[in-house]
């Protein structure tokens, strides 16, 4: 129960300056919890700072809505010390996982809960309701989200990792956090404190050399052993999609609010299909890590020779090459692995996990569609030309990284070319034919010239208009 004060009540500017404090630390909490899931080496603790950090920027987004209420008649915009960016950006360099934990959701949440409590006893009961009311709903998850992150850290290990902390330290720039030039909301995030080429796994895992084609399932749609070959690379892709699009949202703080409202959306999008992708797989007794585990999605795509490091350009070609070309083409193979194991006994399951990710998958192209052409200019044809420049170079140098691969392992090699043979062999020696899903593209916003280079690359085909 949270006690409220006598009488006097906060005005709307005092509690417009609360609402600041609150929004701020939930974006910033975001912005953490992006740069890190890729640098945590447990599976659940990227699954859970996927789910936190789309919450946050959620609750960041509402806090701003009733900034707004608050402050639009009077044009006025809280700023906030720039000592509240300094106690964050500690936080954020902590210098391993378990101290991240214990920082977040040892600190940086139980803040969050007492500002909340503070500014429902602080404020006027009628005249800030709409708070209030936020305030009671959003409460009870900040509690939840709390326990749910320190139990990603043992509780034998918790005293050490504190002990390692150097706890005054956060403390002393909370308590400073008044200090400094007063600054809008966006500007007081920071600039990414590292890179991070290569996506952090547990130890003890096999994983896909470079160049190798890793494992080719010859007929997943009717043999167990492949299908498990299937979901298991499929699951791979989900975890390197979420902790690549995190990444996106991290290295680009100055990108517009709903740029990275969108990429929260998706790395949580990405959490739930991981999550559904390894029930199929519990069903059938596949065990992570008992394939290759690969990490390409991310590692691969993660930097460019032609692009700056961190800059728009890189940005970009991640888009391009992730979103608008890869999400494109499951658009397409799923609605035809949809079709196809509807028909056949015993995978009702999979077709009906496959039908969710989908429809997100829709939702994820379009994302990459509008923000690809956000950074281009509003004209459309540079999209292709730029997605074909990207694409070139990428395939360019997967096959350097295939030809360095052949050279160093010819025997590997030679099985993988046994294993594509098997493939072929099990569809009959047909060139595979990916239906173009154009009611699914043309809702994710393809244009015409778009869908035209998808099909002239060979990668889908289209089925006769009717
Ligand atoms: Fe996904
Ligand atoms: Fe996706």
């Amino acid at each position: 129960m949270i006690g409220r004060r006598g009488s006097s009540t906060w005005s709307p500017a005092q509690a417009a300056s609360s609402l600041a404090g609150l929004a701020f630390l939930e974006r910033a909490l975001a912005h953490i919890l992006a740069g890190w899931a890729v640098k945590m080496p447990a599976f659940e603790a990227k699954l859970l700072f996927a789910t936190q950090m789309h919450r946050a920027m959620e609750r960041a987004t509402q806090w701003r809505s009733r900034i707004h209420g608050l402050c639009h008649a009077v044009a006025v915009e809280p700023r906030l010390p720039k000592g509240w960016q300094a106690a964050l950006k500690h936080i954020d360099a902590s210098p391993d996982p378990e101290i991240l934990v214990m920082a977040v959701h040892g600190m940086l949440y139980p803040r969050l809960i007492e500002m909340c409590e503070a500014h429902a006893r602080g404020a006027d009961a009628d005249g800030d309701r709409a708070s209030l009311e936020l305030i009671a709903s959003v409460l009870p998850a900040l509690r939840a989200e709390r326990r749910c992150g320190l139990s990603l850290v043992p509780w034998s290990k918790r005293a050490r990792a504190k002990a390692r902390m150097g706890g005054g330290t956060f403390d002393g720039l909370w308590t400073a956090r008044q200090n400094g030039e007063p600054l809008p909301l966006e500007q007081l995030l920071w600039e990414p404190l590292d890179r991070v080429p290569a996506a952090v796994r547990p130890k003890g895992l096999r994983f896909s050399p470079s160049g190798s084609l890793g494992l080719l399932p010859a007929d997943p749609l009717h043999n167990a052993s492949d299908l498990a070959i299937l979901l298991h690379k499929e699951l791979d892709e989900e975890f390197t999609t979420l902790e690549f699009m995190a990444r996106n949202s991290y290295e680009h703080p100055s990108m517009p609010w709903n740029f990275h409202r969108d990429i929260a959306r998706q790395a949580f999008d990405e959490g739930r299909h991981a999550r559904m992708i390894g029930r199929l797989m519990q069903a059938r007794g596949v065990r992570h890590g008992q394939f290759e585990i690969s990490t390409a999605s991310y590692d691969g795509l993660y930097e460019f020779e032609p692009c700056q490091t961190g800059s728009r350009k890189e940005l970009l070609w991640r888009m391009l090459i992730r979103q608008t070309f890869m999400e494109g083409l499951a658009i397409d193979h799923l609605a035809f692995d949809i079709q196809r194991r509807k028909k056949l006994a015993g995978q009702s399951d999979i077709a009906q996990v496959f039908e969710y990710i989908l429809r997100d998958e829709v939702f994820h192209a379009q994302s990459g569609l509008r923000w690809s052409r956000e950074l281009l200019g509003s004209d459309r044809a540079p999209l292709v030309e730029a997605r074909r420049e990207a694409f070139d170079y990428f395939t360019s140098r997967a096959e350097a990284a295939r030809e360095r691969f052949v050279m160093e392992n010819p025997d590997a090699a030679m099985a993988e070319l046994a294993a594509i043979e098997a493939v072929k062999a099990a569809r009959g020696s047909k060139r595979p034919e990916t239906p173009l899903n154009r009611i699914g593209r043309k809702q994710a916003g393809y244009g015409d010239d778009d869908i035209d280079q998808i099909v002239a690359w060979g990668f889908a085909s289209e089925k006769p208009r009717d």
